[in-house]
């Protein structure tokens, strides 16, 4: 196939676009290199992809509609969109950026979808979309209204405006809600890879809240086997956790960090931060039965992989 990756120089992007070129496919990149994080970072996650003849790179925005008529110029079997502002803090800062891009973003792609007849839109969603809530596990049905942080209420709003465009004009649709994902690649301002930074420079690890707080960590490849299983065998419209369908709380992830790295940590507590959820736990029963999906890499050896790849950089 030919699959367009909005973001396909980013984090989950570049894994991404490596997993489809080793199966096969011709991949067109789309990315814009922000500041976000250090975009030399991104330009080092694409080296290898850049070597494949089925590679290409397509540098620019999706809010510049003049550039999404380029790249539109050649067909697409399916677009797998990745582009976004990510983090839940900035978020709250800088709420217009946020809706512009994420929100905005999709719509000028989903038009392109429509206009070029392409049959299948693949969205990054998120499981900030299911809220401030305690109750788990968070299954697809549950009621989405009440995102606490910009982030989470863009996605919520992607995922409204993608089901439109599918209702619309029988774009398949597939939305799949990434619980926190890690491993090599990840972004440098994200829980675990922060930690290690901070242990690594002999600073102080700075934890929200009580460290009882829990997410649902999923390790990259994982994520990638979920998106390339939707990308090449799901039909109609999906929305489906992805996550790693367990949960470790803040205090134990240092741990195990600590453990990996070899460095004991000193903690300097902080106060909870606003936007950020208690606890993420995806039910997955529903990724399993349509497209086969089963989380492989269990935290301790996702840490252990990560710490690998981290130490190895240094
Ligand atoms: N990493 C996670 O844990 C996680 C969890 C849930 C959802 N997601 C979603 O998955 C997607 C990828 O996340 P990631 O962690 O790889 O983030 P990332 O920041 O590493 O990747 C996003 C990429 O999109 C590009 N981009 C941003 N705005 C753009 C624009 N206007 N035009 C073109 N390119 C643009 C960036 O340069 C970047 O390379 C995002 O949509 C994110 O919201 C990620």
């Amino acid at each position: 196939m030919k699959i367009l990756v909005t973001g396909g120089a980013g984090f989950i992007g570049s894994h991404l676009c490596d997993r489809l070129l080793g199966r096969g496919h011709t991949v067109v990149c789309l990315d814009n290199f922000n500041d976000f994080y250090d975009p030399q970072i991104k330009r080092r996650n694409i080296q290898d992809a850049q070597k494949s003849p089925n590679y290409t790179l397509a540098t620019g925005d999706i809010l510049d509609t003049a550039f999404l008529d380029s790249v539109f110029a050649e067909s697409f079997d399916v677009v797998v969109h990745l582009a976004a502002y990510a983090g839940v803090r900035p978020s709250i800062d800088n709420p217009s950026l946020y809706q512009k891009v994420n929100l905005e973003g999709t719509v000028n792609l989903l038009e392109q979808c429509r206009r070029r007849d392409i049959k299948k839109f693949v969205f990054a969603s998120s499981s900030s979309v299911y809220g401030g809530r305690t109750e788990v596990p968070f299954r697809e049905s549950d009621n989405i209204m009440k995102p606490i942080s910009p982030y989470a209420a863009t996605k919520a709003a992607g995922e409204a405006i993608c089901h439109s465009y599918h209702h619309l004009f029988g774009i398949q649709m597939h939305l799949l809600r990434f619980f926190t994902v890690y491993g090599p690649r990840q972004r440098p301002e994200m829980a675990i890879h922060l930690f290690a930074r901070q242990l690594l420079e002999g600073k102080p690890v700075r934890l929200f809240g009580d460290g009882e707080s829990s997410r649902d960590y999923t390790y990259i490849d994982d994520i990638i086997d979920g998106v390339t299983a939707c990308t090449e065998n799901c039909h109609g419209f999906e929305v489906l956790n992805l996550g790693g369908s367990r949960t470790t709380s803040l205090k134990r992830l240092v741990e195990m960090i600590s453990e990996q790295m070899g460095i004991a940590p000193v903690i300097e507590w902080l106060p909870n931060q606003p936007g950020d959820v208690p606890i993420t736990f995806a039910d997955v029963s529903r990724a399993k039965a349509v497209v086969g999906y089963e989380p492989q890499v269990p935290i301790e050896e996702g840490v252990r992989r990560f710490c690998q790849w981290k130490k190895a950089l240094q």
